[in-house]
């Protein structure tokens, strides 16, 4: 199905809910008076610092890319989530906001992810941070009936930013155990590196289990984001079984809007002599088709 994209704007928000769902993590909510259309896999480049403060020690200064982790419309305007995890001074400030502070964004930007054909089912894999878009795309999937499985990781138990209904099954069985999903009916196969809840083992080994297991996987497609590692591995598994993915990569990126080229991403390209070129991250993807990136 064809996606249209909105042209981005800067727009200035207030906080108007956080939380922080687990170690390392928080979680906000801004609200708009209005935002154009937008995909999973889409993402604001975000202002990590006071806008107005000529005091700049220790700030980030260029923005920061974060997947639209949620949107809601309503009559008081459009909410969207940003789910982080705290890795150096952008996102240490982004934790520090409280309700009511207000948030410089720009955005949409990027290419999201495409909606499955009829028919099609959809195995959504997430590792750590990767969390956000492929929450929200589970959300509107399942708004248009897709038949969704979740396969979630995280490096241990406190990593993971949902919480459960339920404690999740360690033999590898999808279960309604993650509120997150289990709310718009998608069962969830829940991972960690060290066993300390679900399986132990990575997403990959969730993916070799549901695999093994499922009984129609060529009618499915797989959509990822987390570690680069993760994708490349994810991505060899879907390509072996010949399965369609798509991927939401990231990059360090500048202006997040195709000026800086700092984001580049190798694609293969058939009417080159080399056989190859460079992708912009942040205007081509950052989804792409697996099957396209030289890893
Ligand atoms: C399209 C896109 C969507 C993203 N969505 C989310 C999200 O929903 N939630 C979230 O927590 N993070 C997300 N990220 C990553 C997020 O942008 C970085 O964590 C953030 O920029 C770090 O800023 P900082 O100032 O806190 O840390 P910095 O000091 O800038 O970086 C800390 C460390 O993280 C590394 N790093 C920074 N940015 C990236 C990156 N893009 N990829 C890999 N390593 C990086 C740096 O090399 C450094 O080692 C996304 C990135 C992209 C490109
Ligand atoms: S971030 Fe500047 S070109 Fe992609």
């Amino acid at each position: 199905m064809a996606v249209t994209h909105s042209a981005p704007s800067i727009y200035t928000a207030p906080v108007v809910a956080r939380r922080s769902p687990c170690r390392e993590h928080f979680e906000i909510t801004i609200r708009l008076p209005s935002f154009p259309d937008a995909v999973p896999g889409q993402f604001l480049n975000v202002l990590c610092r006071d806008a107005q403060s000529m005091d700049d020690t220790g700030a980030a200064m260029l923005r920061r890319p974060f997947s639209i982790g949620g949107l809601r419309r309503s009559a008081e305007g459009v909410e969207i989530d940003i789910l982080g995890r705290v890795v150096g001074p952008g996102t240490a400030w982004l934790n520090a906001l409280q309700v009511g502070d207000e948030l410089n964004v720009l955005g949409p930007l990027g290419r999201g992810f495409t909606i499955p054909n009829h028919g099609e089912r959809a195995l959504l894999i997430a590792g750590g941070v990767g969390l956000p878009p492929i929450r929200w795309l589970c959300e509107i999937l399942r708004k248009s009936a897709v038949f969704c499985e979740v396969i979630f990781g995280a490096q241990s138990r406190d990593l993971l930013p949902i919480s459960f209904r339920e404690p999740p099954k360690s033999d590898g069985a999808f279960t309604l155990c993650a509120e997150d999903f289990a709310r718009e009916g998608a069962a969830c196969l829940i991972t960690t590196d060290d066993g300390s809840c679900g399986v132990r083992g990575r997403v990959t080994d969730g993916l070799s289990h549901w695999l093994a297991n499922a009984e129609a996987p060529s009618n499915v497609r797989v959509y990822s984001c987390g570690p680069e590692p993760m994708l490349r591995a994810v991505a060899t598994i879907c390509a072996e079984r010949g399965l369609r993915c798509e991927a939401a990569m990231e990059r360090v990126m500048g202006c997040g809007m195709g000026t800086c080229q700092s984001c580049v991403v190798p694609v293969v390209a058939p009417d080159r002599a080399s056989g190859r070129r460079y992708a912009l991250c942040c205007r081509e993807g950052p989804v792409f088709e697996t099957a396209r990136v030289i890893w």
